[in-house]
């Protein structure tokens, strides 16, 4: 069971706070059966340039590790990334292929939030097409009160992945909307986007067992085989 979204490093976000509750948050992400986990903490262009912000992460990976290595038996095995928040003009952005999950090419790209325009969607071609990433967008499911055309096309884009949180599949005003998503095909990945013990905790086997009692074990399957892909390229 892979989690390719999370909020886990120490001290960077608005994620753990600290080594006891990002130790703690791993533990419980074990506990439902995560071996594997993507740590992805928010890069934002306007508050730091890529390669501050890589050495800021590895100086929180760095304080994480002794603890991971000295009982690895009890947390999942972790992989660095970003989730990087969009901004008008990414495609040209010659760092942001710094910032994939692990060695991949993949790239978490959470949309904004304020109203879309094409310009968002001309910035995830150019990311495809001329930086040849494979773009992921986190949290779908934020954004589905969007114009209606533009998600769409995002969402019928070829080689463009979809990111749906766990927690869609457990709240009533998203849950029939993201079942149907998955079940037509078009959310690839899912992640905890966990960033704390309390409100937004670790919580990917919950969702999980949604979609398994609604659609059934072969779309937990389709998940894991794709998140297997990606993990291979990631390492
Ligand atoms: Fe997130």
């Amino acid at each position: 069971m892979i989690d390719i979204h999370s909020h886990v490093l120490p001290g960077i976000d608005d994620g753990s706070s600290d080594i006891t509750m990002s130790l703690t948050m791993l533990k419980e992400s074990r506990r439902q059966g995560v071996t594997d986990m993507f740590l992805t903490p928010h890069f934002y262009a306007d508050m730091n340039d890529p390669q501050k912000f890589l050495q800021k992460r590895q100086d929180a990976a760095q304080a994480l590790s002794e603890y991971l290595e000295s009982n690895p038996e009890a947390f999942p095995r972790c992989i660095l990334g970003a989730e990087v928040h969009y901004f008008r003009g990414i495609g040209k952005s010659e760092d942001i292929s710094k910032l994939t999950l692990g060695r991949s090419r993949y790239i978490l790209l959470e949309p904004t939030f304020r109203t879309w325009t094409p310009a968002f969607l001309e910035d995830v071609r150019i990311l495809r097409d001329e930086q040849d990433l494979k773009v992921v967008i986190a949290h779908i499911e934020r954004y589905l009160d969007q114009d209606k055309h533009l998600v769409r096309e995002l969402i019928e884009e070829e080689d463009v992945y979809i990111q749906s949180n766990s927690e869609a599949f457990l709240e009533r005003w998203s849950r029939k909307k993201v079942l149907k998503m998955l079940e037509g095909g078009k959310i690839h990945f899912l992640g905890s986007d966990c960033h704390n013990l309390t409100e937004r905790r670790p919580n990917l086997r919950e969702g999980r067992k949604v979609i398994e009692e609604k659609l059934g074990k072969e779309y937990l399957d389709a998940i894991d085989q794709r998140g297997q892909r990606l993990l291979a390229a990631a390492r």
